[in-house]
């Protein structure tokens, strides 16, 4: 059996040049970083050398990158290290960021006094800006904006030079979750008006377990995990070393080729959603995402119209043809949650039907693209 991998936003592959440098560091720097002695040393060079090209690639200071369990650790340290430590009396967010966030940001409503506002989302999955620049003229003062770079469910890409303008201009910090951007998209930290982002580095080809957070300078924020001296006291416990290196590389390789395999991703995804538009009658683009312009060009979410009977088995149909993509349904039977983003952003008749996200990467091709479609097909008319 054909087996296809379109969900790679869920996590994507790891490169070959990757496990080679994590391999050799974990064969021979085995040291603990924090030991003073040779090994220790060595491991410890691993780290601050990650540190300083993972800096530069973001335009910041290595002082400013925090290594962490992966998106959510970073996520829940931002949050609520500022909710603790700079006063934050007024949370912006929306409805359609990712668990990280809106369960970090729901839990701090339920224990702190601090107000949670929402943003309103467009039906294209966009931020209604103008209700953002409203609440942040309605509640001055300790606010924090937390709004996304990419969604992770539908593509919508936010303009974070705005946003940051927006919360500089009314005095407030802006925390953007960027799992679904680095490594993806060009991102200059030093020209934005950001204070804290999250990073994830099995999203672009690295390992799992692994992230870092963007942490501006002076910025006031104290540590979430006490113990060890470890990342400057702000993170403590011993250092996952072949990770970071891992993390690193990935990265690293992530910017060096990203003309070359986001022109190779963005006209498959072209080729997906023509393919699409050909064969699949009555499909939707959820949230505009055909849209290159709007969409992050390495994933679809599609709206595909069947009966209630067959969209119940979908999913089941797909795995069994061998191909993995994910759920994108609001309801659909098999589970007991929808899509909180599809939730806030479909009407009620195409949420119905079953949605679907396909996410993709160098590694996908266009004859996985024509038999994904053909399986769909098949399923649909027969
Ligand atoms: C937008 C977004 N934020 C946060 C996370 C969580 O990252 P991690 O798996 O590294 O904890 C994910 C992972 O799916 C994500 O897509």
């Amino acid at each position: 059996m054909q087996k296809v991998y379109f969900d790679s936003a869920a996590t994507t592959k790891l490169r070959p040049e990757v496990i080679t440098k994590m391999v050799s560091v974990m064969e021979d720097d085995f040291g603990n970083p924090s030991s003073t002695h040779g090994f220790g040393r060595s491991a410890k060079n691993h780290i601050e050398q990650a540190r300083k090209n993972i800096a530069k690639y973001l335009g910041v200071k290595a002082s400013e990158i925090i290594f962490t369990s992966g998106g959510t650790e970073a996520d829940n340290l931002a949050i609520n290290s500022a909710v603790r430590d700079l006063n934050i009396k007024h949370i912006i967010t929306s409805k359609i960021e990712h668990h990280a966030v809106l369960h970090t940001v729901q839990e701090i409503g339920v224990h702190h006094d601090v107000r949670i506002s929402y943003v309103n989302i467009q039906k294209d999955g966009s931020v209604d800006y103008e209700h953002l620049e409203s609440l942040l003229k309605t509640y001055p003062g300790e606010t924090l904006v937390s709004l996304m770079h990419v969604n992770n469910e539908v593509g919508t890409i936010l303009d974070i030079a705005k946003v940051g303008n927006l919360c500089k201009e009314h005095n407030a910090l802006f925390h953007s979750d960027m799992v679904q951007s680095m490594g993806h998209l060009e991102v200059d930290l030093k020209e934005l008006h950001i204070d804290f982002t999250a990073v994830s580095a099995h999203k672009f080809h690295g390992p799992k377990g692994i992230g870092f957070a963007y942490i501006r300078k002076n910025s006031g924020l104290r540590p979430l995990i006490f113990g060890g001296e470890q990342e400057r006291g702000y993170r403590a416990g011993t250092e996952s070393v072949h990770n970071i290196v891992g993390m690193d590389e990935a990265l690293r390789l992530a910017y060096e080729h990203l003309e070359e395999e986001k022109e190779y991703v963005v006209s498959l995804k072209q080729y997906f959603v023509d393919q699409f538009k050909a064969h699949i009658e009555g499909v939707k683009f959820n949230a505009n995402c055909s849209d290159l312009n709007h969409s992050t060009y390495t994933l679809i979410n599609v709206c595909i119209p069947m009966s209630p009977e067959k969209a119940g088995i979908l999913l089941f149909h797909l795995d069994i043809n061998g191909i993995a993509c994910s759920r994108g349904s609001a309801c659909q039977s098999g589970s007991s949650k929808g899509s909180h983003v599809l939730t806030e952003i479909l009407c009620e008749d195409d949420l119905q039907n079953p949605s679907v996200r396909f996410s993709f990467s160098k590694y996908n091709t266009r004859e996985e693209v024509d038999y994904v479609i053909g399986v769909l097909k098949n399923f649909i008319e027969n």
